[in-house]
């Protein structure tokens, strides 16, 4: 595996929980295969994926059930998984295999390097990004993923035509990504959300009263 790298960013993310014997299991047998270590060097995706197809990169898998659920309803499209969380990498490979998927790759690090150093302009379909961490607290809010820097930099990375999808159940953070998006000149918002699949996250807003609020834009010409 790869050595996270990028952190001398302002991180947005937390390390926490180590993998399960289960996961490590999967991530000692699985990573040759499916892992592309995130290290900046540049990425050639059909070569990654042993063919041509539209490429979604999820970021922030968690578990990597959404992912799952994406990648075997979507078998026309490749998924490119990024997560910092190392039994998330394991859980995700394993559930990869379960499910017999050869769409989906596993990176581990820091999506911000994978959009930045490691893929080309307009080589993504979508980018989807379900659930990042909310940082509630004022003092944290530089930590939120989905700002300006990382909007204009997805906009370079999609194709014209290509999907960011955002979804929170933290109404703020929502309304944050809202004015964002909707003010971008690269993008415009959607009102129609397309199907994505329920997340692990998102059942934990829903127990605590926070639906989630989705929000799409298109890459404009
Ligand atoms: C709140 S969890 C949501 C997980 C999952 N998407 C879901 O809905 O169940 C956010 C995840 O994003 C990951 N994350 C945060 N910043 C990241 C980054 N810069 N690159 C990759 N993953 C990141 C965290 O490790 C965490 O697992």
């Amino acid at each position: 595996m790869g050595r996270v790298s990028g952190l001398t960013e302002v991180p947005t993310f937390r390390r926490r929980g180590r993998a399960t014997l289960g996961q490590a299991d999967a991530l000692s047998r699985l990573w040759p295969a499916l892992g592309v270590a995130v290290d900046g060097a540049p990425l050639d995706l059909p070569a990654l994926f042993g063919r041509h197809r539209p490429v979604a990169l999820e970021v922030g898998f968690g578990m990597g059930e959404a992912t799952v659920a994406f990648a075997a309803a979507r078998p026309d499209v490749d998924v490119l998984a990024v997560e910092v969380h190392p039994p998330g990498l394991g859980s995700l490979l394993r559930l990869v295999e379960e499910h017999g998927l050869g769409n989906v790759r596993v990176a581990d690090g820091d999506a911000r390097v994978v959009l930045r150093s490691m893929l080309q302009p307009a080589s993504l379909e979508e980018v989807r990004v379900f659930f990042p961490d909310p940082w509630p607290k004022r003092r944290h809010w530089k930590r939120r993923l989905v700002g300006a820097a990382f909007a204009d930099l997805v906009a370079d990375r999609l194709r014209p035509g290509g999907r960011l999808h955002v979804a929170t159940d933290w109404r703020p953070y929502a309304e944050q990504v809202r004015l964002l998006l909707g003010g971008h000149p690269a993008y415009a918002v959607l009102d129609e959300v397309p199907w994505r699949p329920f997340t692990r996250f998102e059942q934990r807003g829903i127990a605590a009263g926070r639906p989630a609020v989705d929000l799409v834009a298109v890459r404009q010409h």
